[in-house]
């Protein structure tokens, strides 16, 4: 029998973990017995190895708090005069946990930890009995200081990885994210490319793409020189790495050298590491990008930049789960070595498909206004600081962020050919995503009729 304990599991992608090895367990149980789980996925990835019952998931759902009126939703709403619904949770201020998120947790009939990432002691004795860690819980709320940022992402992660060192713990799959990468001219020389020609007016000449892999450098690990979300996913990231070098060290890296016979035992004390670099999730329980693009489309303003066809690499969130699933797997069976980093990205998709899939759901005619290039260069640093007097509104505070305005201009690729080279599919189309997460968030479509 076997334990997996999930950071974040209240979060967009950490619920969408939890509900897939929980349908792991419900496949097997339906094929009954020792057979093979006829778990519900396209490419039969099976469910980790030894977990039993939903009891064996541990997710950790930090405690509610008396919060001040000042803290709620409706005030962030009435900030920013938009509906309640349309307030992204990851907005409410850090100590709230999502409601939703802990009323899917109980369906699911997983067991929930009360705890924050901060309490070492809790995780140092949770983690005593417990096999897989799964950690995604981050400080990801866009208006938090660097020090709250740190406090989570960093200190957090690093109570996390003593407590999983001390443990009998086998696994740890670490969330980071693309935010890593330097995306300056610098970085462009090395894993940027100029493709397919744009014709239209303001777009003479090619497009910028960036090809982010694996080995692609970073960008700043100093307070003040990036946002705070960026320096501090850096620093967690590098802790990790730090930790997996010292346990490849002493043991090897993964079943092939040393470590083979330990980590197979699991009991001679090898930890196996793999970190996982998520790009933009859209879909279900979104908290930031479904809600921006719904608001995008209530105000007056044109909504795209030179034709909207610079593209993102964007993922579902059960896709994530996925992938991480058969990471951990990939892991364990040694076919991948300890400390190994891999993108999790899917499809590129153009601004004027994503709003056109927004338009879809709608009903209405897709944003077809948009201003050329040269203009919103110019006006770029215009938006930049317009946006410090709004702090409480989503929509200038997801579409005029420093990356959000970077990604108007350029095309951004994170490159999954490493995952993909070990077999992996995707198996979510991101317009369906899309779609099921408008579904989610406004099912009655009425958002746009106020
Ligand atoms: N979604 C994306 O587009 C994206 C892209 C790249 C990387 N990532 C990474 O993926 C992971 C999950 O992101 P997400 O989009 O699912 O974020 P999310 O929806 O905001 O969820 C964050 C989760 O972390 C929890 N959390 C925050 N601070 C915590 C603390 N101090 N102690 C314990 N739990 C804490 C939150 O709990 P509450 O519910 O109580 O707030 C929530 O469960 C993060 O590591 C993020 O950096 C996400």
């Amino acid at each position: 029998m076997a334990k997996v304990f999930i950071t974040g599991a209240t979060g967009q992608v950490g619920s969408h973990l939890a509900e897939y090895l929980a349908g792991s367990l419900k496949g097997r149980k339906e094929v009954g017995g020792s057979g093979k789980p006829r778990y519900d996925d396209p490419v039969g990835i099976p469910g980790l190895p030894g977990l039993e019952s939903e009891k064996d998931i541990l997710c950790l759902v930090r405690p509610r708090r008396r919060v001040t009126r000042k803290d709620t939703v409706e005030r962030i709403s009435e900030k920013a005069s938009v509906p309640v619904a349309s307030v992204p949770v990851g907005s409410v201020p850090v100590g709230i946990p999502s409601g939703r998120g802990v009323a899917l947790l109980e369906k699911l009939g997983v067991k929930i930890i009360t705890g924050d990432l901060s309490d070492r002691d809790l995780l140092f004795e949770v983690l005593r009995k417990v096999d897989y860690v799964f950690h995604l819980a981050a400080n990801v709320y866009v208006y938090s200081s660097f020090d709250d940022m740190y406090r989570a992402n960093v200190e957090g992660t690093k109570n996390l990885l003593d407590a999983f060192v001390a443990s009998k713990g086998r696994l740890f799959v670490h969330t980071s994210s693309i935010i890593v990468y330097d995306t300056s001219k610098k970085a462009f020389k090395l894993c940027g490319s100029r493709e397919r020609a744009v014709k239209t007016f303001g777009n003479i000449g090619a497009e910028k793409i960036f090809d982010f892999r694996e080995d692609c450098p970073w960008g700043p690990v100093e307070r003040g020189k990036d946002i705070p979300y960026a320096v501090t996913k850096r620093l967690g990231e590098r802790l990790v790495l730090k930790y997996a070098a010292q346990y490849a060290e002493r043991y090897g890296a993964g079943y092939g050298g040393l470590g083979r016979q330990n980590a197979k035992q699991g009991k001679t004390g090898q930890k196996l590491f793999v970190i996982t670099r998520l790009g933009p999730v859209v879909g279900s329980r979104d908290r930031q990008m479904i809600p921006a693009l719904v608001e995008s489309m209530r105000v007056p303003l044109p909504r795209l930049v030179g034709g909207g066809r610079t593209r993102i690499s964007l993922t579902a969130p059960k896709d994530v789960a996925r992938a991480q699933v058969f990471l951990a797997l990939k892991l364990l069976k040694g076919e991948i070595s300890s400390g190994e980093v891999f993108n999790i990205a899917n499809e590129m998709v153009s601004f004027r498909e994503l709003f056109s899939f927004v338009a879809e759901y709608y009903e209405r005619k897709p944003p077809s206004f948009s201003i050329p290039r040269w203009i919103f260069r110019l006006v770029k640093p215009l938006l930049k600081f317009a946006r410090r007097f709004v702090p409480h509104n989503m929509f200038i505070q997801t579409f005029f962020s420093p990356s959000a305005l970077e990604y108007l201009e350029k095309s951004y690729s994170y490159n999954s050919d490493k995952l993909r080279s070990l077999g992996f599919r995707f198996a979510v189309p991101i317009r369906e995503s899309v779609l099921e997460g408008l579904r989610e968030l406004d099912p009655e479509k009425k958002m746009l009729l106020k």
